[in-house]
């Protein structure tokens, strides 16, 4: 899932509760860190020295990886961060991640999700063109990925341009925007919503730093029926953000509730590897079409392998 939204509204926050709430339950979980300014070590609770290995700065060794014995692909300089898995291709998986990219990207963090991080972006990480981009880590470690029920990917996001360049913004099961209740969040918001809503892309908004009944009125006045949890405004958050040690079990109940309710709404969806895979094809044709067919020297359209099946179908085959 993606955690998206205006900055500042608490995406970095909710990703973290999120991610140690799951991983509290003895689910595996990848918490990514895709935002401008990265913070989510911070808000997992890992210290400075103990961050991972940044994705952005080794594109080519995880595109190395990746391609496998694809004979469609045929060097890590012309992958692309919308280049598909195909057979040959090196799919991960979320059960038991001791492949090179899970061991050599991840970091331990204390409730015992793993982190990953792209790497702070710069001028060049923004826009359409960026064939070096950093978040494009991020789509082709998804598009790799083969992951089951009862497994998360939580990606701290920002809500901006650039996740709607590539294909990033279809590539979750479900998207929370996180809204404070102003007229900016929920703004935010409907941008999103009819972005999305073109692609089948389910979207549900998380109001955060709630001060009572007016602030759940105006956000449910404003977003409706995809309104749905909020979280109250949070003295443990705050005091963590002063430098306070923070355990789970200083959340407010109210707070641990709705990140309950977060991953219950989550376990109800189901995932569409058909949608997943057909978009996976249509934003790399578009990608290629838009630029990387220029930047490569190839055409890339002929990486598209018509015979791979995305899912889990295709580690059974595997095996
Ligand atoms: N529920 C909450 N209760 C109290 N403080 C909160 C809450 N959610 C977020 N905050 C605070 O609001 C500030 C912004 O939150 P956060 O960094 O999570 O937002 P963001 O959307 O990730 O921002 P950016 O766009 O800069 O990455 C932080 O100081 C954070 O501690
Ligand atoms: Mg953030």
């Amino acid at each position: 899932m993606a955690f998206v939204g205006k900055g500042g509204s608490g995406k970095t926050t909710v990703s973290a509760l999120f991610a140690r709430y799951t991983a509290r339950r003895g689910r595996p979980v990848v918490a990514i860190d895709a935002d401008i300014n990265q913070h989510l070590g911070m808000a997992l609770g890992v210290a400075e020295g103990a961050l991972p290995r940044p994705m952005g700065a080794h594109l080519s060794e995880i595109k190395e990886f990746l391609r496998g014995v694809n004979p469609r692909i045929s060097s890590a300089a012309t992958m692309v961060k919308t280049t598909p898995p195909g057979r040959g291709s090196r799919l991960l998986r979320l059960e038991e991640p001791d492949d090179p990219i899970h061991a050599a990207f991840t970091a331990a963090t204390p409730d015992g999700a793993r982190l990953m991080v792209t790497g702070p972006f710069d001028d060049d990480d923004l826009g359409v063109a960026c064939y070096h981009s950093k978040v494009g880590a991020v789509e082709l470690y998804l598009n790799h990925l083969v992951d089951g029920a009862g497994e998360y990917v939580v990606v701290d996001m920002t809500a901006g341009a650039d996740s709607f360049a590539s294909g990033l913004f279809t590539r979750f099961d479900m998207t929370f925007l996180v809204a404070e209740p102003t007229r900016q969040g929920v703004g935010v918001y409907r941008q999103y919503r009819d972005y999305a809503a073109g692609y089948g892309v389910p979207v549900a908004v998380v109001g955060n730093k709630v001060h009572g009944p007016e602030d759940v009125e105006f956000l449910r006045e404003h977003v409706g029926e995809d309104l749905l949890v909020c979280l109250e405004h949070s003295a443990a958050v705050r005091a963590m953000e002063q430098g306070r040690r923070f355990t789970l079990e200083d959340l407010e109940p109210a707070n641990t509730e709705a990140l309950g309710r977060l991953l219950k709404h989550l376990d109800a969806q189901e995932k569409d590897w058909p949608r997943f895979g057909r978009q996976a094809v249509e934003f790399h044709l578009r990608n290629a079409a838009a630029w990387a067919d220029r930047a490569t020297g190839e055409d890339l359209a002929a990486q598209i392998d018509p015979d791979f099946v995305f899912g889990p179908t295709r580690v059974s085959l595997l095996r």
